[in-house]
């Protein structure tokens, strides 16, 4: 990245790199059946789980599978009538998309004509049906000892307050409300009062920065924020309502005006006195909510009217804000949630995710609330005050479904397994694994040390974009092997292509692609239809493209590579590279920047960033710490490179293009595998750049 601009677009991209990274196709059919190999388990020997599965073998997998390709519109709507309330029912006549970019515009529609409301199928179902007394969540704060309850009774009379306080400054169906909040039970509770009235949520991951907020506020016209005024997370405070005052600010200078912000104060953190408020703008939480109605009139909402935005990283540009729908998202996560913890009404369940991302609005918000789960909701950090926190509230909770990131379970492995056997973890049936590929090892570990060898391993590949699982082993039902995920989801149809648009059949590796449209799909970038159509679905013209690379294997057995584009992936953080290299650029000093991934031993990825300086500017440690800082101001913490690499220049191609191929294999010490470096403009850049890193501490 040049300057302050981005890269230009350029959507066949992807199709160029699929020439490092695709192998001969073999002809051999497609073929989905049980495997018999030595590395694998045997699903028989999870005795517990089976008895609790939904599905007990290949067999009735396939059955199923079949008819969800075959019959998508049948297999759904009898899913969507059976299991979830409609106001007004679906339509034989309901499902319409088109994934072809050269047939016309992109579009997807599912249970179109049915009204519903998912926040009333999360709560008012279950406590009409008598379920009002069971816990729905369960609240274990950063210090241990600091917890309580909440029955789906009053997690519903409390979504209600909300959604008429709502109301009462003004917010209607369709509008966008903007959530910046730590794991508390009220950030869920926030979602659920927007889809109670058909309001749009926008949840801002609490560690994103306040340049970082107020772009997203701007983008979707939020006039109303919920925060909270700060937390702490392990030993450290954080003060949120700061943060988003800056990001209010920032959006006010740039012409937007936020109108109300509404502060869940959590005086573990920091007590209401100590708190800025500004008059006519803040009010406290629990100054204006206790007094509103328990009782909210419920919006009615046509199955593809807007649920929620989530923004998310490409690989140029600014974050695109995912739209996903009402009626599809709610019947796909339910399902994906069911079949794939092998849950069964009222288990006690815990993700880890934060709801600032896919997996804390699918498998935290509503997924489980959705199959009236009783959840954990987890305000710390997986190592605070003890690497043993997790399998500490494991037993304390007898939490039976346990869903975590490999990062957080790489760092928990270091620590050492006595952390773990001093806990009895019997209570376990389903260890859940998601956002980044998950190594052999850890999959080991988790497996054998956490699971004590009784439970399955789901892992689970999917993305913001598609809502939901996608590709995952179902418990029990066949042999995993680890480090795949296995095998598609009902209605999933994975495609791997090559750089020429061929389909690969059979044994092969390429770019993982989506044959068809399945229930919870995206629907479009929010307010850039083109965007969307150039990023998922004009690189292969017919289908969905993940950006992801796969291998199948003579089991059908799914293997994802990983990113294609120029996406990194940080403890499971979706970063783009060039965000991360416009934050460096930023900097007055800085001429030019290129960042990429390095695998890193905990976090899966680590952020390498080559920068080039102006004209006589010395390098210096004073001018590093400032440009990491510079990423952290406009990204958040999680951003942050791990290495500036000085750089003289950069290895370009005779057009000017920067060479990142050359930039990966220098950070990842492969300089051996270059590879041809004779288009470079200047080859001895190269080996200007080897020395600069020799000499790095
Ligand atoms: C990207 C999506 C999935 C929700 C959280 C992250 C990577 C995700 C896996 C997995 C290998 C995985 C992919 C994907 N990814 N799960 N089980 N195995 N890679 O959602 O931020 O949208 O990121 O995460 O690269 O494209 P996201």
């Amino acid at each position: 990245v040049q300057g302050r601009r981005h890269a230009a677009a350029n959507p066949l991209r992807a199709q160029r790199v699929a020439r490092r990274a695709a192998a001969p196709a073999s002809r051999t059919a497609t073929v989905t059946k049980a495997v018999k190999v030595a590395d694998h388990t045997d699903a028989r020997q999870y005795i517990d789980t089976r008895h609790h599965a939904h599905i007990h073998n290949h067999r009735e997998y396939e059955e199923m599978y079949q008819r969800s390709i075959e019959d998508p519109d049948g297999f759904w709507r009898e899913i969507a009538m059976k299991e979830f309330h409609w106001e007004t029912p679906v339509p034989e006549k309901h499902h319409n998309y088109n994934f072809d970019v050269r047939k016309g515009p992109i579009f997807t529609e599912w249970f179109k004509g049915g009204k519903t409301n998912i926040a009333y199928n999360c709560l008012d179902r279950h406590v009409k049906d008598g379920y009002g007394d069971q816990d729905c969540f369960l609240f274990e704060g950063n210090d241990v000892g600091r917890d309580g309850r909440m029955t789906y009774a009053e997690v519903l009379k409390e979504v209600c307050r909300v959604a008429n306080w709502l109301r009462s400054v003004g917010v209607k169906k369709g509008d966008s409300v903007a959530i910046y909040m730590p794991m508390v039970c009220e950030l869920p509770i926030a979602m659920l009062a927007c889809a109670r009235i058909g309001a749009v949520h926008s949840v801002v991951f609490g560690g994103f920065s306040s340049d970082a907020l107020a772009s997203r506020i701007e983008d979707c016209k939020a006039r109303v924020v919920i925060t909270c005024n700060a937390v702490k997370r392990g030993t450290k405070a954080i003060d949120l309502k700061k943060i988003a005052d800056a990001g209010c600010n920032i959006a006010k200078d740039q012409g937007f005006n936020v109108e109300h912000v509404l502060v869940y104060a959590n005086d573990d953190a920091q007590s209401k006195a100590d708190t800025k408020m500004t008059a006519g703008r803040d009010l406290f939480w629990q100054d204006v909510i206790p007094q509103q109605k328990d009782e909210a009139e419920v919006e009615w909402m046509d199955s593809e009217d807007t649920l929620f935005y989530l923004y998310t990283s490409g690989s140029t540009g600014k974050p695109k804000g995912v739209l996903h729908t009402t009626g599809g998202f709610m019947v796909y996560s339910a399902t994906t949630f069911k079949y794939v913890f092998a849950f069964q009404p009222g288990d006690v369940y815990w993700c880890t995710a934060d709801c600032g991302w896919i997996t804390g609005h699918s498998y935290l918000t509503y997924g489980p609330l959705l199959n009236r789960a009783t959840q954990v909701v987890f305000e710390g950090v997986p190592t605070y005050p003890n690497p043993d926190r997790c399998w500490e509230v494991i037993d304390k909770y007898q939490v039976k479904q346990f869903y975590t990131a490999p990062t957080a379970i790489r760092s928990l492995m270091r620590s050492g397994d006595d952390w773990v056997k001093k806990h009895s973890r019997t209570s376990l049936r389903v260890l859940g694994s998601v956002g980044e590929p998950i190594n052999p090892e850890a999959w080991k570990w988790y497996h054998e040390v956490v699971g004590d060898g009784r439970c399955p391993i789901v892992d689970t590949w999917w993305q913001t974009e598609t809502a939901g699982h996608m590709i995952t082993p179902l418990p029990a039902a066949w042999p995993e092997k680890p480090g795949s995920a296995s095998l598609p989801f009902f209605g999933v149809k994975p495609v791997l292509v090559d750089d020429k648009n061929n389909v690969l059949e059979g044994e092969a590796e390429g770019m993982l692609c989506i044959g068809q449209s399945w229930p919870s799909n995206i629907r479009t970038v929010y307010g850039d239809h083109e965007r969307y159509e150039t990023t998922y679905f004009a690189p292969f013209p017919g289908y969905y493209f993940s950006g992801d690379g796969a291998r199948r294997d003579k089991d059908g057995y799914y293997w994802i590579t990983g990113r294609v584009d120029d996406v990194i992936n940080v403890s499971g953080h979706r970063i783009g590279t060039a965000e991360v290299e416009s934050a460096l650029v930023a900097h007055p000093q800085c001429a030019e920047a290129a960042v990429v991934g390095y695998e890193h031993p905990v976090k899966g990825q680590g952020i390498w960033a080559y920068v080039t300086l102006l004209e006589g500017v010395e390098y210096d440690d004073k001018l590093k710490k400032e440009l990491v800082m510079s990423v952290r101001e406009q990204i958040g913490a999680f951003a942050a490179p791990d290495v500036i690499h000085w750089a003289p220049g950069l290895p370009k191609t005779r057009s000017g293009k920067i060479m990142r191929r050359v930039l990966r294999k220098i950070a990842s010490f492969e300089e051996d595998q270059l590879g041809d470096t004779s288009t470079l403009a200047d080859p001895g850049v190269v080996q200007t750049l080897l020395e600069m890193r020799g000499n790095m501490d």
